[in-house]
């Protein structure tokens, strides 16, 4: 049985100005065990969908099973399957991290968690600041409480929505480390994150959401090897040709592009010749995720079939 099943749901939001259709009809399953990656531009729909699953939200259309728990017909047997490591920091200003893990647990009816408490202190780095009160924290330090918190009940299925969103280097080495260790230990995790170096890493499977429809579904490995297989990268002292900026990947003076074959390499660099430019630094290396996701993004979808999304 899988451990997350999304089945046809849609959502729209009323406003003053009309509807928004934030998701249309997204269907797909969640294995026990896997590390699943929910990928997507802002406002793709991902955090609408973690939103309908933790029942915070609720659908226009279709449902969602948690093992088999309807989120709304059974929602406390599916909540407590859940731990919900929300988007957006909040918590209560008047309590310490111990207090508002410990709060957390009497939530779910866990009772002497205090070992696991100081586990989950001590691996996300807070040890030190057990009796700080939550307003005392950075931006951070709140974020991996938020994480605590989602776990304190031993979660079978862990929801990371945006966990290392405004995290250090050190921490999110660390937060990873945990993570793909409860992974490893049984645990179901679901990730969204814009971190695509992340997601290639840890996710073995890996969907895609734009503007609320499910356009990428695949094993990671599997995108990456559908992805056009290189990719030149070059320094340029100005502007892109207006034809070469529109496929390219460009950070500042660093331009990417993908680069089926040899000819294709000349012809680019020739056109930026063309355009006056002085190109340095030279490179061609494999695609990644962050290619294969710009690729997904940037197709189009009337041209038919969709080579990302295999059918289950
Ligand atoms: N409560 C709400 N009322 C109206 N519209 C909403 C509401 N919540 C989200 N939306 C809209 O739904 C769409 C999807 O939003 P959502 O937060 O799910 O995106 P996201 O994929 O999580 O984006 P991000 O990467 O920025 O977190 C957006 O257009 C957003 O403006
Ligand atoms: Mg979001």
């Amino acid at each position: 049985m899988a451990a997350i099943s999304f089945q046809s749901v849609s959502k729209r939001y009323a406003s003053a100005r009309g509807t928004l259709q934030a998701l249309d009809n997204v269907s797909f399953d969640i294995e026990p065990g896997e590390f699943f990656g929910l990928l997507g531009p802002n406002g793709a729909g991902k955090t609408t969908l973690i939103s309908i699953l933790a029942g915070l939200a609720k659908a226009t259309g279709g449902r969602v099973l948690v093992d088999g728990h309807d989120v709304l017909a059974d929602y406390a047997i599916a909540r407590r399957r859940l731990g919900i490591v929300p988007q957006e920091l909040v918590f209560d200003p008047f309590f310490n991290v111990r207090e508002t893990l410990r709060i957390q647990s009497g939530y779910f009816g866990v009772k002497n968690n205090e070992a696991w408490i100081d586990e989950l202190l001590e691996n996300l780095g807070l040890a030190d600041k057990a009796t700080a009160n939550m307003r005392q924290l950075s931006g951070g330090m709140k974020r991996r409480v938020l994480v605590a918190q989602a776990l304190v009940h031993r979660p079978p299925i862990i929801v990371l929505d945006e966990p290392t969103a405004g995290v250090d280097v050190e921490l999110r080495q660390t937060l990873w480390q945990f993570v793909a260790r409860l992974n490893r230990e049984g645990h179901t995790v679901l990730l969204t994150t814009h971190y695509l170096e992340e997601a290639e890493a840890l996710c073995n499977r890996i969907a895609m959401l734009k503007k609320g429809q499910l356009v990428a579904l695949n094993r990671t490995s599997d995108l990456l090897r559908l992805a056009t297989g290189n990719v030149l990268r070059f320094k340029v002292d100005g502007e892109l040709p207006p034809e070469l900026a529109a496929q390219a990947r460009i950070t500042g003076r660093i331009v990417q592009l993908p680069a089926p074959g040899a000819l294709q390499i000349e012809q680019y660099l020739a056109a930026v010749r063309t355009a006056g430019l002085t190109v340095e630094d030279v490179e061609i290396r494999k695609a990644d995720l962050e290619d294969v996701f710009l690729q997904v993004m940037s197709a189009d979808e009337s041209s038919g079939g969709n080579r990302w999304q295999v059918p289950v």
